[in-house]
């Protein structure tokens, strides 16, 4: 696969005598894609029912005259305010019951059904009208689901929702009594229609009321991506892709992606860092400009799997961007190799987001690959250098890798509600063993519940699955040369009560209790530590494969699968993982902190995240650098 690289770009913006000229550019920079649309309702419809194309008709054509390939997307992210006039009560609820006003963007519910019918009109359109044109090789649905805290909504639209897709659920209400254990604390319902939101509530919600509240609204994500699907794919036969963002866990992008052709997610390396890290002070000095050097590549890895192996990167950060507590300068050679970091892990087209940057509005201060007066800013020259890289490499191909790691959406809305320690986040958990895998050098993959079984790994993981059907954990096993599971998985059934005979791996069960650790109570084991969260076990002796330094049983087994009792921290996670590996013949390193590498079936990539120069196996990389071995 030959991998290529786009923007975005808004042509509503600018004038129109200018969009010749940005085409012009885009394609001597080495650009081959650009993604317009996704924001532009208010021009394409600017009172209901006066529709408006002739701009964006002319737009196309002079973006593909100029030989670019387009991405269309849906505007229905930003329903412009006359939609109100129509539809009142069409705006997301949070959670303190305060509607989420029109002045931004994505305040739209899910579950509005009026509101659903004015999109699946704009798309329609949309489609009839450009379904065929052949410059349109992909259409993009919405922008972000899940931005800003979008997915739930306590509104009255939902709550109606909530009933029918309940009723379906449990078919009757004793049914949902017994699944819900509302006996506790005299929470019987008689109908379904008594049932409310969990908001609101003295103090927490009956917990499965709470996760099939998140059910609930995953499923609403997937079926207003679908309205869309189904409507393109009447029109077209361009691919559909959707843009995903950085840990956003609140719907099951799996489902989604089951009706889109590719995947793609927005990385804002920089941004990321300062906004959702879970690292002190320390760390986020030390990759201030570059970016956490795992984040990506995670991300990388989970929407390849999400894409059912076709992803792209949709929007790259191409400077300073603006919603981050603090939007530093990437340092010089960044673009370029979080562009070419994203070829590595198998990336179609990394598309930079924006063209230019804009002189007005919210995002005044987010760079572009051009800077507001037109000229290239830093993004640009990274971009066209990157555009050269890609003509030396020629094709990539991905290799399978040895390793995976199962993520579960279900599983971060179990822990969501109920933590039952303040520091045990689900995300955080697979984040940091992914990132203990990689420090060993070995590609990884992110499989789903539903992948398991399409390739057999040397090892798999699987933290905190909150519940595993005999029928999961015999694909786990046979899809494993060594499996390890754990902490917490397992521990519920699907109705979210105590599942008693976790760890399943044995045929008896054991006396358990469960605890969850602040910082001061971690467990030490040799150079590392369990934090977090200790599961202690009353096993037999020779099921135990390895204890902490105080003699807890810390991990457990039997043959080729066991189970990990807590959470370990990097050092204790690397020196598990890496006996594991070994145990398999998979050859692992030891990289310096900032150093990391990919290996593909063409090419190993090694990347330097660290401000600082880095010397490894008698090779230096500068900060930011960039080294590619050819391997056939
Ligand atoms: C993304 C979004 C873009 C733009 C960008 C700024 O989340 O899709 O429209 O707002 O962030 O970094």
């Amino acid at each position: 696969m030959k991998p290529e690289l786009g923007c975005c770009y808004y042509p509503e913006h600018w004038p129109d005598e200018r969009w010749a000229v940005d085409a012009q550019m885009m394609v001597e920079a080495g650009l081959s894609w650009v993604r317009i649309g996704e924001f532009a309702w208010s021009r394409l419809e600017p009172k209901s029912g006066q529709f408006q194309f002739e701009w964006l008709d002319r737009a196309i054509e002079t973006l593909s005259n100029a030989g670019l390939k387009i991405v269309l997307g849906t505007p229905t992210a930003t329903p412009p305010r006359w939609m109100l006039e129509t539809y009142p009560d069409m705006l997301a609820v949070d959670r303190e019951g305060r509607e989420r006003g029109f002045g931004s963007r994505r305040h739209y519910c899910f579950s509005h059904q009026g509101y659903r019918e004015a999109c699946a009109d704009i798309v329609e359109r949309l489609a009839q009208r450009y379904g065929s044109h052949p410059a349109i090789q992909v259409w993009q649905t919405d922008n972000e689901f899940g931005c800003h805290d979008t997915v739930i909504s306590f509104s009255e639209a939902a709550l109606a929702e909530f009933h029918i897709w309940l009723k379906q659920r449990y078919r009757t209400i004793e049914r949902l009594n017994e699944a819900w254990g509302t006996v506790f604390w005299s929470m019987e319902y008689s109908v379904f229609e008594e049932i409310g939101l969990p908001n609101l509530t003295v103090t927490e919600a009956a917990p499965c009321h709470e996760l099939d509240f998140k059910r609930f609204s995953s499923d609403q994500v997937v079926s207003f991506n679908r309205l869309q699907t189904e409507i393109l794919r009447r029109h077209t036969s361009a691919d559909l892709i959707h843009n995903y963002m950085g840990r956003i866990v609140d719907f099951d992008h799996f489902a989604v992606g089951n009706d889109l052709d590719v995947a793609s997610w927005d990385a804002y390396p920089l941004g990321f860092l300062e906004d959702r890290s879970d690292y002190g002070e320390e760390w986020r000095a030390r990759f201030a400009r570059q970016g956490d050097p795992d984040f990506q590549a995670f991300h990388h890895d989970l929407y390849r799997a999400v894409g059912r192996g076709r992803w792209w990167v949709m929007e790259q950060q191409p400077g300073p961007v603006n919603w981050a507590p603090f939007n530093p300068a990437p340092l010089d050679g960044m673009v370029r190799l979080w562009s070419l970091e994203a070829i590595a892990h198998g990336a179609e087209v990394v598309s930079y987001f924006r063209w230019r940057q804009l002189p007005f509005a919210q995002e005044q201060h987010h760079a572009g690959l051009l800077s507001p007066d037109g000229r290239a800013a830093q993004g640009l020259l990274e971009a066209q250098q990157c555009a050269q890289d890609l003509q030396a490499l020629g094709a990539v191909e991905q290799a399978k890798a040895p390793v995976a790691i199962l993520f579960d959406y279900e599983s971060a809305w179990a822990w969501q509600t109920q933590p039952q320690g303040a520091s045990f986040d689900y995300f955080r958990l697979v984040f940091e063993q992914y990132r203990a895998l990689r420090k060993l050098g070995v590609n990884i993959d992110i499989v789903s519940k539903g992948s398991i079984g399409e390739h057999r790994y040397k090892l798999l993981l699987a933290p905190a699955v909150m519940s595993l059907e005999p029928d999961l954990l015999e694909r786990l096993e046979s899809a494993s040369d060594l499996l390890l599971i754990g902490p917490r998985s397992g521990s519920r059934t699907p109705n979210f009560h105590t599942d008693t005979s976790q760890p399943q791996l044995f045929e008896t069960v054991f006396q358990r209790s469960v605890e969850s650790l602040r910082a001061s109570a971690s467990y030490p084991v040799g150079n590392g530590s369990v934090e977090h969260w200790f599961e202690h076990y009353d096993v037999p002796e020779e099921l135990v494969v390895k204890r902490t330094d105080s003699g807890l049983p810390l991990v457990i087994g039997r043959g080729q699968s066991f189970y990990l009792c807590g959470w370990p921290d990097e050092e204790l996670a690397k020196g598990l993982f890496e006996e594991l590996l070994h145990k398999v013949q998979v050859e692992t390193l030891e990289l310096p902190i900032g150093l990391r590498v990919r290996t593909t079936q063409t090419h190993r990539f090694w990347f330097n995240y660290d401000s600082e120069a880095v010397v490894y196996r008698g090779v230096e990389l500068p900060p930011a650098g960039v080294k590619i071995e050819q391997i056939q």
